[in-house]
């Protein structure tokens, strides 16, 4: 079976992957042969108190990303990306739709800035479009790319909004997939140009950075899996291109800093908390390696220079690890960003498979989503408990680093009723029980400055197209028209109140 990104977040690595012509798929779909009983607690839907307050100078914010929402694609001298041309090859994306015209907030930047006013928000984590910057990837600079993002700035610094801003939201310069893409070493050092060109031109202004977006994802994604750009389906590119986005990531890291140095710089990671199946040692043992992948495959690195126990060995010649590169993995990261959807299950694959398969006996383990909460319409389970435990579990591993929550949300298509208000009631509910997760993680010890609900805007949501709608605001593809849905109304007096109401 092909994953889709519907299923992927509910089975990360575990199940599925596709096999390249010759090439074991190292992550298969094996049926857990179950050994244990259910965990003696069995993880139940938790209670935190529906009323909390947040810290002074909590970040109350929205996220977006370049691709999903600017439009515009080749406009001002920007450059293809690779989702240019995944979202033109057809079959790539449903109902064959593109981001060529998305939210069109290239042209309504300043629209857009106003929504975010209207719900009262201080921060805006956006993502810069690398080419249109650097269109072929490399040299000199687009200027007309670089006053977008420039004005874009001014108008939140004016809005008194904290631009919070990525680097790297998937849309790579397809120049530079033509040279192989993230499975070439050149890409460290080609990033490392590129935020620097960010960092010299905004850093100014911009005092807050995530180096990527979810690097998890996107390799898995682009190219284990191959339903998002470049579309690639090898476990040897996976794996390459994971470590070099590792390398990037400290490369990154030291470009921004040797400009800016008092920059705070992190990356926005994908997490899902990963729960035993059953309380048997070796489900216990497979989330932990489920873990390891999902979670901390470009955390650990970044901050011990050291791969996380997520297989049974380190596969090193085939990822190409080089004497020296775990020196130039690391990143002492200012924050640790967490886009949080759901929870994983895990369990062991049996004795029989690990011995058959040589991707079950590097990586013994099955994972799948929850199915015990209500589900949204992009079939993920809504489970706020999960973002208390990865909070939590990073605070104890990583001794209490900064964290902002750069992603939470939710996709229900409910539009405009006949005198134009759109009830979201269940999205309310969605980001009111998250958001206590993280108040009653604060109420523990953890340092979370800030919430990033996906999205502003209903949005491009890649290989879905337009079919999954996760914004705060609706939008009229039509007429691009906006407007601020119940549970944006919601968000904004939360966001005014600094407190989640009773
Ligand atoms: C995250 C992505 C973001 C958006 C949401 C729904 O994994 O970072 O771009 O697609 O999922």
């Amino acid at each position: 079976m092909r994953l889709t990104r519907r299923h992927f977040l509910s089975t990360a690595l575990g199940a599925g992957a596709v096999t390249a012509a010759g090439i074991p798929a190292l992550f298969s779909a094996c049926t857990a042969s179950k050994a244990g009983t259910p965990p003696s607690s069995p993880p139940t839907q938790f209670n935190p108190p529906a009323q909390a307050s947040f810290p002074k100078g909590f970040f109350w914010g929205t996220a977006t990303a370049s691709y999903q929402i600017e439009g515009a694609w080749k406009e001002d001298g920007k450059g293809e990306s690779i989702w240019d041309r995944f979202a033109h090859t057809p079959g790539k994306i449903k109902n064959a739709e593109t981001g060529d015209v998305a939210c069109d907030s290239y042209h309504r930047w300043a629209e857009d800035i106003a929504l975010m006013r209207a719900m009262n928000l201080n921060s805006y984590r956006f993502s810069i479009s690398w080419p249109r910057i650097q269109p072929s990837g490399t040299g000199t600079a687009n200027q007309k790319g670089i006053d977008y993002y420039s004005r874009l700035v001014d108008g939140l610094l004016a809005a008194q909004i904290r631009p919070f801003v990525t680097l790297y939201h998937w849309d790579l310069p397809q120049a530079l997939q033509d040279a192989g893409g993230w499975t070439n070493r050149d890409l460290a050092g080609r990033f490392a140009d590129y935020v620097q060109v960010m960092a010299k031109t905004l850093g100014d202004r911009v005092s807050d950075w995530m180096l990527f977006n979810e690097p998890s994802v996107f390799t898995y994604s682009g190219y284990l899996v191959g339903e998002h750009a470049p579309g690639q389906a090898s476990i040897v590119d996976f794996l390459r291109a994971t470590h070099v986005v590792n390398l990037a990531q400290g490369a990154g890291f030291r470009a921004l800093k040797a400009v800016r140095p008092s920059a705070r710089v992190g990356t926005a990671f994908n997490m899902s908390a990963c729960e035993p199946a059953t309380n048997s040692e070796a489900d216990r043992l497979a989330a932990e390696r489920a873990h390891a992948i999902t979670n901390v495959w470009f955390l650990e690195t970044a901050l011990h220079g050291r791969y996380p126990g997520a297989f049974t060995f380190l596969p090193e010649s085939i990822m190409r690890i080089n004497s020296g590169d775990m020196e130039q993995m690391r990143a002492p990261l200012d924050f640790v960003g967490i886009n949080l959807y759901v929870r994983t299950i895990a369990s062991s694959v049996g004795a029989f498979e690990r011995a058959t398969h040589l991707q079950d006996w590097l990586f013994p383990v099955k994972m799948e989503g929850g199915h015990e909460g209500p589900m949204t319409d992009m079939g993920w389970e809504v489970w706020p408990k999960a973002l208390y435990d990865m909070i939590m579990r990073i605070t104890r591993d990583y001794n209490r680093p900064v964290i902002e929550i750069t992603e939470s949300g939710c996709a229900y298509n409910e539009g405009p009723d006949a005198g134009g208000a759109v009830r979201d009631g269940r999205r309310t509910a969605y980001h009111q029980g998250y958001l206590a997760g993280v108040a009653q993680a604060i109420s523990e010890g953890a340092d979370v400055r800030g919430y990033h609900a996906w999205s502003l805007l209903d949005n491009f949501e890649w290989a879905e197209g337009y079919s999954q709608r996760f914004g705060l605001s609706y939008v009229d593809y039509s007429t691009q028209k906006r407007t601020i849905k119940d549970s944006g109304k919601w968000y904004a007096r939360v966001a005014a109140a600094n407190r989640l109401p009773a």
